[in-house]
């Protein structure tokens, strides 16, 4: 039995698809009223739909301070409280790029969208949980922000800032009970892993012609302990555990969802 939530209200960041689309349908499973948001309000409002009951559809852009300031604002005139707030937006530059020595143009996307749009949307819902002396921050950050496995770049730099940002927040925020923490996830087979897996094959013909997922499989698995990559489902449970009050008293970690590849060199 996971985490209870029923009577909480969640918003989600980049919702439309992916580990978010997963998460809105859990904590949605688990009783709470989801706000599924995405830059892509069709894509919010197919998923919504999809969760059905009392989830809702906005579109919001991490990036834009006036759409999440309006996306907050709706919620609250709605809900009257925001309760949960899952930063899960994530993006990387175009893998090919990702070497030191990226574009200056990665460099400012990544952490506009990483590191300032998971900022902005938790300045935008502290008010409202500090009034309430109540709320839960889950940021969505990467093994990558820890292992320097692969050279990282711009990706890596900008998970490792939000583990940090995480770090203080839940500092900043215990006084309010507020609990702010990270999950950690490792390899799941979503777009942004397509990506990846595209540059992969670009960069190396001995996997051209190859089916990606089996390319991505074959990459991932051995650097994996329990030999397979994660699913959405494996992050988003974690999520709402971290959502609820059966962990009270946990604040300012960050938990690995990887199978334990954070354990390897
Ligand atoms: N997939 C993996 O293997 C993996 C591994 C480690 C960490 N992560 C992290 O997990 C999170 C989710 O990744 P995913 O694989 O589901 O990604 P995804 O690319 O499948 O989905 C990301 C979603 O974010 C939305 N989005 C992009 N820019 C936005 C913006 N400015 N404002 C609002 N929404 C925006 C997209 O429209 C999309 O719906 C990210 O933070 C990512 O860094 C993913």
């Amino acid at each position: 039995m996971l985490a209870d939530l029923t009577g909480r209200r969640a918003l989600v960041t980049g919702a439309g698809a992916g580990i978010g689309r997963v998460i809105a349908r859990t904590l949605a499973a688990q009783h709470a009223e989801v706000a599924v948001t995405d830059v892509d309000g069709g894509a919010a409002r197919t998923i919504a739909d999809e969760i059905g009951g009392k989830a809702l559809a906005l579109r919001l852009d991490v990036t834009d301070p006036v759409s999440v300031q309006a996306a907050v604002a709706e919620l609250l005139d709605r809900w009257g409280a925001i309760e949960i707030l899952v930063n899960n937006v994530g993006v990387t530059a175009d893998p090919l790029r990702e070497v030191p020595g990226d574009r200056e143009e990665d460099w400012d996307r990544t952490f506009a969208i990483n590191v300032k749009g998971t900022v902005r949307c938790c300045e935008a819902v502290i008010p409202a949980m500090r009034e309430r002396r109540y709320g839960k921050i889950v940021n969505i950050a990467s093994m990558a922000g820890h292992a320097a496995r692969r050279t990282g770049g711009a990706y890596a730099a900008s998970k490792a800032a939000v583990l940090r940002y995480t770090k203080g927040l839940a500092v900043r925020l215990a006084p309010d009970n507020i609990n702010v923490n990270a999950v950690c996830p490792g390899a799941l087979w979503t777009r942004f892993a397509q990506m990846d897996m595209a540059a992969t094959q670009r960069h190396d013909p001995a996997l051209a012609g190859m089916d990606p997922e089996e390319v991505f499989r074959r990459l991932y698995t051995p650097v994996i302990p329990l030999g397979r990559p994660q699913e959405p489902e494996d992050v988003a449970k974690m999520v709402a555990f971290l959502a609820s009050d059966d962990t009270r008293n946990v604040t300012g970690q960050d938990i690995h969802v990887d199978g334990g590849a954070i354990l390897r060199d």
